[in-house]
């Protein structure tokens, strides 16, 4: 491939990536690449909600405030991910006593403050995270469905959209590229929102993926979250390169070229969409080194677009000739 600049200089649509603050903060390689290459940033971790939300009564907006101003330093975009998921909740959130009104007080009183904290300076929220379980159902074992019934998403969203009208709303959730059931599930969700005038903009598609998946089902995963008529974002691409997680494997060069044709054939695809629908492509951090797959897994994996030591893979020319 030609060398580039860097991917923000040659995309037509934003590209980004999921941070981890710490490493954001003290590794210069990190921060480099962040800098130069990506337009779009999302906390990996540090605007969910036990992240930010502590205790019933504190705010942490450290490391998220961090992240607000290196993307504003560095002319980047921030979407924002995520205001209501069944995980990654606090302990008082878990086993919080109330009643409905008091479950809806605690929903809409997180959802408020987060955004408003942050209204003018993300452009863009996942307002819900994974609510579709695996047979296609609104998931059961969720506080928020358990308390706040059916609805709660539609609430969640207008929370939002009361807080902050410019900002972008989205509906992120997995598996649209190898579930069939997953993805009716979710399309369902998504049409039914719009059908009620619900405030929603964009569907978030994770794309936790690998090789084992073609790159037929990744396309149809894409293309059938566009017929909605709503923005699509790749929201956290990986691509697994040992899907059957075996502890000997080695990155070697047919994998990466394999890689390479598989960040090729999405981006392509991607490309192809009206741009008013391209919310962008954004990974699940950026290199190898740091993706939570190698913990996620306890296996050998190179999921990124760039390597162990920040230097690009031919994953990452597989973007640039994708676009
Ligand atoms: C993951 C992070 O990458 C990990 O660091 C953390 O320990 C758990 O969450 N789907 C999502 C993301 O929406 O928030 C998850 O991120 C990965 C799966």
């Amino acid at each position: 491939p030609l060398p580039v600049a860097s991917l923000r200089a040659v995309a037509p649509f934003p590209v980004g990536a999921a941070v981890n603050i710490n490493l954001l903060k003290t590794r210069a390689a990190y921060r480099q690449v962040m800098t130069t290459e990506y337009s779009s940033i999302t906390a990996e971790n540090a605007m969910k909600f036990g992240a930010l939300h502590p205790s019933a009564t504190t705010y942490n907006w450290t490391d998220a405030d961090y992240l607000v101003d290196f993307a504003q330093q560095n002319n980047m975009r921030v979407h924002g991910h995520t205001l209501l998921w069944y995980n990654s909740l606090p302990g008082w959130v878990t086993n919080f006593q109330g009643d409905s009104m008091a479950w809806e007080n605690l929903m809409r009183t997180h959802i408020t403050t987060v955004v408003t904290h942050f209204r003018g300076k993300v452009a863009s929220w996942d307002v819900v995270n994974e609510a579709i379980d695996d047979a296609g159902n609104l998931r059961t074992a969720n506080v928020w469905r358990q308390h706040l019934g059916d609805r709660y998403i539609d609430r969640a969203f207008q929370y939002a959209a009361a807080a902050d009208p410019a900002a972008l709303l989205f509906y992120n959730d997995y598996g649209n590229e190898y579930s069939t059931t997953r993805r009716t599930g979710i399309l369902n969700l998504v049409n039914a929102l719009k059908s009620r005038g619900v405030p929603i903009h964009g569907i978030g598609l994770q794309m936790h993926t690998s090789s084992n998946i073609s790159d037929a089902r990744i396309a149809e995963a894409i293309t059938t979250a566009a017929a909605t008529g709503l923005k699509v974002h790749v929201a956290e691409l990986d691509i697994s390169m040992n899907p059957n997680r075996t502890a000997t494997a080695t990155f070697t060069e047919a994998l990466a070229a394999a890689q390479k044709a598989k960040y090729k054939a999405l981006t392509q695809t991607f490309k192809a969409l009206p741009p008013a629908q391209r919310h962008g492509i954004t990974t699940w951090n950026v290199a190898d080194a740091d993706t939570w797959k190698r913990t996620d897994c306890s296996c050998p994996e190179w999921p990124l677009p760039f390597d162990d030591n920040y230097q690009r893979k031919p994953a990452y020319d597989g973007i640039v000739e994708g676009l």
